[in-house]
């Protein structure tokens, strides 16, 4: 008989705090604590983040070994974020990991944050296949990868500045919206009209930036404030049906010309900005028009999850790619 391989992941790069059981590849359990008390303070505080991951992630593991009915001593191999991500927040995940895996004595695997973001497609039965290009958006990056294996991916394309989800977010915060403001543009972008033209930035290549245009939103608001100044209030939805229009043509361009220059039948999005009704619209439309395969992964799969950081624990278990207990987190650590 084969041996059941278990991986236990911890997700811990943000404000979220998540764990995961994965069992030969397949998720058993996915458990997120979702922190709330930024929503009014207009992003996450990097001090309070890490606090609540400290309170978060012993019920958030035990809640996952449950739901998934594993008992400890049936782990292979505890996985966790090592980076990207805020310092402090990595922190609690990398050092709960790293106790748990001693006092287990099974390996330890630090596993790339936006690797994870794209290995989530095999979370799910139906996955793409290589070689692929991906869309990665998230609230700290915006970048198209192309995929040759699990664990070999190129980076082709990302942002200069600010990334697709934090251009969402800051131009929610001037419209008055709770953080994060991904979900609320598109939720309000559904009652309304994309009837504003807001400049889509000329970039070479497959790079990307969102800071122009944040500001060109900025400047079309404090002009529009300045004749009426309940302008935000009278036609927030059309505002936001145009934001969100605006940065789904910036991000479909870039895609279009990476599937011109990159021959591949399939093509998939991921990351927190993927949850975008909008966007999995047009990507879905984009993948019509050049008939190719497309891959979008359901909601839990697309924001942060523990189940992709224990789905890519696996891959680099199966080609033993183990980390020392020595491992720190790093908030900048590249693909
Ligand atoms: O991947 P993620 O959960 O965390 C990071 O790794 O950053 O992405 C979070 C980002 C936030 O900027 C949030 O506003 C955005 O994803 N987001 C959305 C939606 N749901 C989440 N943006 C647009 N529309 C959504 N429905
Ligand atoms: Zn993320």
């Amino acid at each position: 008989m084969t041996k059941n391989i278990v991986i236990l992941a911890i997700e811990s790069s943000c404000d979220d705090t998540g764990a995961a059981v994965i069992r030969n590849g397949n998720v058993l359990s996915n458990c997120v604590a979702t922190q709330l008390n930024h929503e009014n303070l207009g992003g996450v505080v990097p001090e309070l983040a890490s606090r609540q991951h400290i309170l978060q992630i012993v019920p958030i593991v035990d809640k996952a070994l449950k739901t998934a009915d594993i008992d400890l001593s049936e782990v292979s191999a505890v996985a966790m974020t090592k980076g990207p991500g805020l310092l402090g927040s990595l922190h609690v995940g990398v050092s709960f990991a790293k106790g748990l895996a001693l006092s287990l004595s099974v390996p330890l695997i630090e596993v790339h944050h936006m690797q994870a973001h794209i290995l989530a497609h095999f979370a799910s039965q139906t996955h793409p296949s290589f070689p692929f290009l991906n869309l990665t958006v998230s609230g700290g990056h915006t970048e198209i990868v192309l995929i040759h294996s699990h664990l070999d991916m190129e980076l082709v394309g990302q942002t200069f500045d600010d990334a697709a989800g934090e251009a969402f977010d800051k131009i929610g915060k001037m419209l008055g919206l709770p953080y994060p403001a991904g979900p609320h543009i598109d939720n309000l972008a559904k009652k309304g009209q994309p009837k504003i033209d807001f400049p889509v930035p000329v970039i070479a290549d497959l790079d990307f930036s969102f800071s122009g245009f944040k500001t060109a939103v900025l400047y079309y608001l404090q002009k529009k404030t300045k004749e009426d100044k309940d302008y935000i209030i009278h036609h927030l939805e059309d505002i936001c049906a145009s934001v969100q229009a605006t940065i789904v043509k910036i991000l479909l361009q870039k895609m279009e010309r990476a599937i011109k220059k990159y021959n591949v039948s399939d093509i998939a999005v991921s990351g927190g900005v993927s949850a975008n009704t909008g966007l999995r619209a047009g990507f879905q439309r984009l993948g019509n028009t050049w008939k190719k395969n497309v891959f979008i992964p359901p909601f839990e799969y697309c924001t942060d999850n523990a189940a992709m950081i224990g789905v890519t624990g696996y891959y680099k278990y199966l080609q033993g790619k183990f980390c020392s207990l020595e491992v720190a987190p790093d908030p900048r650590m590249k693909i």
